[in-house]
C-alpha cells in the first residue's frame, strides 16, 4: 500500500500497522540446528481444537455467539467448528467478509450519508474494494490451500508502471518508469559512492580490498563508468528504449536524456522505492482468483451457511454467570435475544463502543482508544486495456504524490477486451475530501488527475466505475485502526475476555490492516476458549 506516501507518513503507517514487528517469526528447529539452508519464517504456532481433544474429559464443545461475519468472525467460528463447538455468526450487512469485499455488477452499497450506488461492471470484471494482495508469509494462504480457494499472482510492483510526482522540486508532472527511475537513482548514488571511496572519504571504516570489492559492486549495481571515467553515471539501457532494439540494424535508442544528479534526487522517486522493501509488501504476491472474497465465501461455506445469520444487527452484550446473551435486530427489524457460553464480538472497535453492554467501563474506554483511518478506493472498468496495448504495462501500481496516491493494473484477464483499474486508494485528508463528493464527483476528479499521466484515453475509454469510503461504510466506519500505542492498558484490556465475551479482529494484532492479523487474532480467541473449556 505505501508507495504513495511521504516518506514521514508512510513511517506513521508501517508504525500504525506494526509491519515491523513481524509477531510470531520463528526459526525453525532445523534451521536452528543448521540443517535447513535458510530459515523456515513462519506464523505463530498454531493448533486447531479438534473434537478428540474431547475424549475421555467429560467436556464437549460449548455454543459461541459470533458477532460479525468478517475474516476474524468467520475464523472463529470455522476454527472452534472444527473441534464441534456449536457456533453461530451475526452479520448486519447481508454477506459474509467485512472489508474483505469484492464489487462486481449488480454490487450495490448505501453509505453512512445516504449515498447510493450500484456498480454496473461488465461479466468478469471486477475491485477488490477491500484487501487486494496477499503477502507470500501470510497465513491467509494457508486457508486458501486449506478452502480450495485458487490463487493467481498479484504484480505489486511493475517496472513498466509509472511514478508520477507533480509537486517535486524536479522533473515534475512528468510520469518516469520505474525501471527509469531505479536506473537514475541506484546510478547516481553508486557513482557518489565509488568517487568517495575512490578519493579516500572513507577510509576509516574501509580497508584497501574492501574498497575495491565495493567499488566493483557499484559499478555493476549503478552501470557506472570505471576510474578513468570518474565512475560517471550516463545513463543505461536499464532506463528503457525511446527506440526498441530489433531486427538488422536497429540497434534501439536508449531513452534520454538523462535527467542531472541533482534533478533526480529533488524528484524524490527514490523515495517509492521503500514499498518494495517493506516486510508486507513485494513485487510479488498473490490473489484469489476471480476476487479476494473468494475466501469469506469459502469459510461461510465450510462454517454452513445455516449458521449464518444476515441482517442482524446486535444491540446489546451482557455478560451473565453461565455464559453471556445477546439482544439484536434481525433482517425483519424483529427484536430478538440469544444466549451462548461464550461471544466472540469480532467488529470494529469504533462499532461495538456504541453496541450497549455490561462489561464494563474501561472495556468502552479501550474501545475508543483506537482510531479509524478513512481510506477511500475508485473501481475504473474501461472497454480497452490501453494500458497493455499502448504502454506495455501487465499489472502493478503507479504511486503518484496526486490525492490519488495510487493507480493500480489488474493482475487478471490480460489481453481481455476490457479491464478495470483502481483509480485511487488513498487515505487520511485525501481519503476525507473524495469521501465528502457524490460518487460522479470523486469520478470526475479522479479522471481528471489521471489524465495526466495516460492522456485522454482515461477519460475516453471509460465505461463503469464504483466507489467506496470505508470510514462512511456502514458498520465498517473505516479502513482500518491506529493505536496510539499497543502497550497501554487499552490493548491489553480488549485481548482479554471481559467475563465471558472475547474480542477478536485485526485491529487487536500487530499485523492490522491485513487478513493475516484477523486470521491471527482469531487463532488466539479459539486458542484461550479452547483451553478455557478444557481446564473448566
Ligand atoms: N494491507 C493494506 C494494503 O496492502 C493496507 O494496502
Amino acid at each position: 500500500m505505501a508507495a504513495e506516501r511521504s516518506t514521514a507518513s508512510r513511517r506513521n503507517f508501517l508504525r500504525s500497522v506494526g509491519v515491523a514487528g513481524g509477531a510470531g517469526v520463528l526459526y525453525s528447529a532445523m534451521g536452528a540446528l543448521g540443517l535447513a539452508p535458510v530459515p523456515d519464517v513462519r506464523a505463530a504456532e498454531y493448533r486447531a481444537p479438534r473434537g478428540s481433544d474431547f475424549a475421555l474429559s467429560g467436556r464437549s464443545g460449548k455454543k459461541v455467539l459470533v458477532l460479525g461475519g468478517g475474516i476474524a468472525g468467520l475464523a472463529t467460528a470455522y476454527e472452534l467448528g472444527k473441534a464441534g463447538y456449536d457456533c453461530r455468526i451475526l452479520e448486519a450487512k447481508d454477506r459474509p467478509g467485512g472489508r474483505n469485499w469484492t464489487v462486481r455488477g449488480g454490487t450495490s452499497l448505501t453509505d453512512l450519508d445516504g449515498r447510493a450506488q450500484t456498480a454496473s461492471f461488465s461479466k468478469g470484471q471486477y475491485m477488490n474494494a477491500g484487501p487486494a494482495r496477499l503477502p507470500q508469509s501470510h497465513v491467509t494462504l494457508e486457508y486458501c490451500r486449506e478452502l480450495d480457494v485458487p490463487i493467481e499472482v498479484f504484480t505489486n510492483q511493475n517496472a513498466n508502471a509509472y511514478i508520477y510526482h507533480e509537486k517535486s522540486a524536479a522533473l515534475a508532472g512528468q510520469p518516469m518508469r520505474w525501471r527509469t527511475a531505479k536506473a537514475d537513482v541506484y546510478g547516481y548514488v553508486s557513482e557518489l559512492l565509488a568517487k568517495a571511496t575512490d578519493q579516500g572519504a572513507l577510509d576509516a571504516e574501509l580497508t584497501a580490498a574492501d574498497k575495491e570489492r565495493l567499488i566493483a559492486f557499484l559499478r555493476n549495481f549503478g552501470a557506472i563508468k570505471g576510474k578513468a571515467d570518474g565512475y560517471a553515471y550516463t545513463g543505461s539501457d536499464r532506463r528503457g528504449y525511446a527506440v526498441e532494439p530489433g531486427a538488422a540494424f536497429e540497434a534501439g535508442t536508449v531513452l534520454g536524456p538523462v535527467p542531472t544528479l541533482s534533478d533526480v534526487i529533488a524528484s524524490g522517486v527514490g523515495q517509492r522505492f521503500t514499498f518494495e522493501f517493506g516486510y508486507d509488501q513485494a513485487m510479488l504476491m498473490f490473489q484469489p482468483v476471480g476476487g479476494m472474497d473468494a475466501i469469506p465465501y469459502a469459510l461461510a461455506k465450510a462454517i454452513g451457511p445455516d449458521r449464518i445469520t444476515y441482517g442482524a444487527e446486535a444491540l446489546e452484550v451482557t455478560d451473565l454467570a453461565d455464559g453471556a446473551d445477546v439482544t439484536y435486530r434481525d433482517a425483519q427489524g424483529r427484536i430478538r435475544t440469544r444466549h451462548a457460553d461464550f461471544v466472540v464480538a469480532a467488529v470494529p472497535p469504533m462499532v461495538m463502543a456504541r453496541i450497549k453492554h455490561n462489561l464494563g467501563a474501561d472495556v468502552t474506554a479501550a474501545l475508543k482508544y483506537p482510531t479509524a483511518t478513512p481510506v477511500g478506493k475508485i473501481g475504473l472498468e474501461y472497454g480497452s486495456r490501453w494500458w497493455e496495448t499502448d504502454e506495455h504495462i501487465y499489472g502493478g501500481i503507479t504511486p503518484t504524490d496526486t490525492d490519488l496516491a495510487t493507480i493500480w493494473y489488474p493482475s487478471y484477464g490480460y489481453h481481455g477486451s476490457r479491464g478495470t483499474l483502481i483509480g485511487y486508494y488513498n487515505f487520511g485528508a485525501d481519503a476525507l475530501s473524495y469521501s465528502a463528493l457524490p460518487h460522479q464527483e470523486r469520478l470526475a476528479r479522479a479522471v481528471s488527475r489521471g489524465v495526466k499521466i495516460h492522456g485522454e484515453k482515461y477519460r475516453t475509454e471509460l465505461a463503469h466505475s464504483f466507489s467506496v469510503a470505508w470510514h462512511r461504510t456502514p458498520y465498517i466506519e473505516g479502513g482500518w485502526v491506529g493505536w496510539a500505542s499497543q502497550n497501554g492498558p487499552e490493548y491489553k484490556r480488549l485481548n482479554q475476555p471481559a467475563g465471558h465475551v472475547y474480542f477478536a479482529g485485526d485491529w487487536l494484532s500487530h499485523v492490522i490492516a491485513w487478513q493475516h492479523g484477523a486470521f491471527s487474532s482469531a487463532r488466539k480467541v479459539v486458542t484461550d476458549i479452547h483451553e478455557r473449556v478444557m481446564a473448566a
